[in-house]
This record gives structure tokens, C-alpha cells and sequence, in this order.
């Protein structure tokens, strides 16, 4: 039986929680596919700098080579940046490969025409893993709006700033410590300035914002501060009131009827739904106009949660593939 050929671009934290469910549930996995899987290609930038790479997969640094591949099924993108990966992406759909992303940044700009071109091919575009790691809220919204309207969102959307709010309340740590620990867990990007300062969660709510309203907030509709300025007497503060301080990322079109955005510590009273996230955890709290407020709450960084919303996406892509062999 012919395998699906699978490639996997970035070895990263999340590259690495990819490869290793593969390999982990390979048999339940395999089962779902009806075929085997074959991890045939991975991708790296510097392939001296890893010392257990698999002997029997192709190792290259080269990705043209993998987006002219015709063997290749899928392709895993699991970088970080815009480019290449957005050049790259549009190649390997051009070639009719589903792919599968977790590089929110990438997808925050070029997310819209990713999914047109992967449209007018005839190919799946997964990106479950851009927003809130294993939660899955992609899904869950695109089921959600096919009865309901959503009217706003407000989310934790970064694992490494929640965590580091927590580490800080709770066991006493400065913020450097605690963004040191969150490094050490690998929930940090490489450059942690776009967990603190909230790039990171802007680029998820972007991503929301396409799906929800099929528009981002203007430029100038949009707010972020980090949370590099919350300091222990804030948290103090915050507590003393029976609050606590989250890291929180908000869409709503406001009186005039612009979509608003904006990424900024705010702190919540006990009622609140986001007020007992915790830890790396992430949650989205939608309110619709049938069901009415739903929150949802799982971990949103590291590797096997990231990886789960990948593995997920695969799944889900052929699913579809083997229900349209089935009609056709
Ligand atoms: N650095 C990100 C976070 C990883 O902390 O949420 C998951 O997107």
C-alpha cells in the first residue's frame, strides 16, 4: 500500500512533538490513514547542530526541493517568520500538497490568501496550531459558526506571559526568573519578545479575527502593551482586590461599528471566565447569540499540545480526502 509521504519543515519544540507522536501513535494513527505514514523529509536549517536525527529520513536544508518533491503528501511547517515560510507554503500548494502550519505570524499576514490558493487547488490547509496551541478553537469555531454569530472574544492566547503572570502571584518570582523558567519548559519563542510584549497573541487574534469576522481590526484600531511593566506591587495590588492580572487579548466591534482589537494586561475579578487560567494554560471566551458565552480553557504552548492540533489537522485533512474518494 502506498504511504502518505509526509514532510516536516522546523525541529524545533514543536517539529520534535510532531515527529515524536508520529512515532508514538504510529499504529492508532496509521489505523485513522488507512495507510502508512512515512516522516520521509524533515527540514532544518543547520543540521550539524542536531546529533539523533533518524538515518532513514532525508535530511535537507533545502525547501524548494521539498516543495517540488511529487512523493510528498503533506507538509508539516513548524518555523517561525513570515518568510520563507509564506514562499514556501505557496509552492508546495502550487504542487497540490495539503499542508499543515503552526507559524502564526505567517498566517496572521498571509493567512487569507493561503487558504484561497489552497481553494482554487483543490488542497487542505491546516492551522489548528497557530492559536492557543492544543486547544482547538479552530475547529470549534468554524462548527460554532455555522448557526451561530459571534459578537466577541476575549482570550489568554500566550502560554509564556500567562505563565510567567502565575509564577510571579503565586510562587513570588521576578519576571525574569519566570520568563527564564518558561524558556527552560520551551513555551518561549526563540525571541521572547513576542510573548511579552504581545505580538505573539496579536498574531492569534488576527488569525481569530479572519475566521470570526472575516476582517482584522484596522492598524489604528488596535492596542498592545506587554506586560514587561507589571511588577510585584501591581500584583500585590491586583490580588488585594480579590484580582488577579492577565495578559488579555480582546475583539469587539465597538459603538460605531469598527472591529477593535487589543492585547493588554488587564486585571479581572473573581468572576471573570479568564480570571483562574493559569500556568502555560490558554482559554477564549466567546460570546454568541444562540448558544450564549462559551469558554474554553487547555494548554497553549509546548510540543505535544502543539503538536496534538497538528496531528489533528492531518487527520481531519484526510478524513475529507478519503469522503471525497468515497463520493467521487
Ligand atoms: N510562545 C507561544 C506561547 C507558543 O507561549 O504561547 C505557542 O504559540
Amino acid at each position: 500500500m502506498k504511504p502518505i509521504n509526509v514532510a516536516l519543515i522546523g525541529l524545533g519544540t514543536v517539529g520534535c512533538g510532531v515527529y515524536q507522536t508520529f512515532h508514538i501513535h504510529k499504529e492508532r494513527l496509521e489505523e485513522l490513514a488507512g495507510s502508512p505514514i512515512c516522516i520521509s523529509t524533515i527540514v532544518i536549517e543547520h543540521p550539524e547542530k542536531h546529533n539523533k536525527l533518524p538515518p532513514e529520513v532525508n535530511v535537507t536544508t533545502d525547501l524548494l526541493a521539498v516543495a517540488n518533491d511529487p512523493e510528498i503528501d503533506v507538509v508539516f511547517e513548524a518555523i517561525v517568520g513570515k518568510e520563507p515560510a509564506f514562499s514556501f507554503l505557496k509552492k508546495c500548494i502550487a504542487g497540490k500538497k495539503h499542508v499543515i502550519t503552526a507559524n502564526k505570524e505567517m498566517f496572521a499576514a498571509h493567512g487569507k490568501e493561503l487558504k484561497s490558493l489552497a481553494e482554487s487547488y483543490g488542497t487542505k490547509i491546516g492551522f489548528e496550531a497557530t492559536t492557543a496551541g492544543g486547544i482547538p478553537i479552530i475547529q470549534t469555531i468554524q462548527q460554532l459558526l455555522q448557526a451561530n454569530q459571534v459578537k466577541s472574544v476575549q482570550a489568554i492566547l500566550n502560554g509564556t506571559s500567562n505563565f510567567i503572570l502565575t509564577a510571579m502571584r503565586v510562587e513570588g518570582l521576578t519576571f525574569a526568573e519566570a520568563l527564564s523558567n518558561a524558556q527552560k519548559w520551551g513555551y518561549a519563542e526563540a525571541d521572547p519578545t513576542n510573548d511579552v510584549e504581545g505580538y505573539d497573541a496579536l498574531y492569534k487574534l488576527q488569525i481569530l479575527s479572519d475566521l470570526i469576522f472575516r476582517e482584522q481590526p484596522e492598524t489604528g484600531r488596535v492596542k498592545r502593551l506587554g506586560i514587561r511593566d507589571i511588577t510585584a506591587d501591581k500584583i500585590t495590588k491586583s490580588q488585594k482586590s480579590c484580582e488577579r492580572i492577565k495578559h488579555v487579548a480582546t475583539l469587539e466591534y465597538d459603538s460605531k461599528g469598527n472591529l477593535t482589537g487589543s492585547v493588554e494586561p488587564l486585571s479581572l475579578e473573581e468572576n471573570h471566565p479568564l480570571y483562574a487560567v493559569e500556568g502555560v494554560n490558554n482559554a477564549i471566551y466567546l460570546k454568541t447569540d444562540i448558544l450564549g458565552d462559551l469558554t474554553l480553557t487547555g494548554p497553549g504552548a509546548g510540543a505535544f499540545p502543539t503538536a496534538s492540533a497538528m496531528v489533528e489537522d492531518f487527520c481531519t485533512i484526510l478524513k475529507k480526502e478519503q469522503h471525497l474518494t468515497v463520493l467521487s
